[in-house]
């Protein structure tokens, strides 16, 4: 099974930014237990980050007939990207959403989320373990379809 794992703007800046928020851990160390994670279940995982929406859109397209699913964390485009949303919609691999951060409980603009409208699931709030969480999930669904 594979998988690629996309995280969006200033994800590279783990560590760094607002650690009260996102945690102290870098985002080296987040690749490194994302590795450890697919390793354990056995899944083949590609990670990409990227600063730029029409990347990630790329990134998306690129997917379609490669990989057998998606985990993104769209970060701030979550809020605004539609299409992000749309790229999600035209390959139609399952996916599913990662925040770091429990998005839920913070400001109003962050409520709304154009990806998540084409994932099968969202995990926030769990830090680092999301991805982790969204990785198992896919590795199930995937086994029973
Ligand atoms: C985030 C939440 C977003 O609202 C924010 O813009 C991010 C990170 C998270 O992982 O918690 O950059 O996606």
């Amino acid at each position: 099974m594979k998988i690629l794992l996309i995280n969006g703007p200033n994800i590279n800046l783990l560590g760094l930014r607002e650690p009260d928020i996102y945690g102290r851990q870098d985002y080296a160390a987040l690749l490194r237990f994302i590795e450890e994670s697919a390793a354990e279940l056995g899944l083949q995982v590609t990670c990409f980050q990227s600063n730029h929406e029409g990347e990630i859109v790329e990134a998306i397209q690129k997917a379609y007939g490669v990989y057998d699913a998606i985990v993104i964390n769209p970060a701030a485009y979550t809020h605004s990207s539609i299409a992000i949303l749309d790229a999600l919609k035209a390959v139609a691999l399952p996916a599913v959403e990662v925040h770091l951060s429990d998005v839920s409980a913070r400001e109003d603009f962050r409520q709304i989320s154009y990806a998540g409208m084409a994932c099968l699931k969202t995990y926030m709030g769990q830090g680092f373990a999301g991805y982790r969480q969204a990785l198992c999930f896919l590795k199930d669904y995937l086994s029973a379809s």
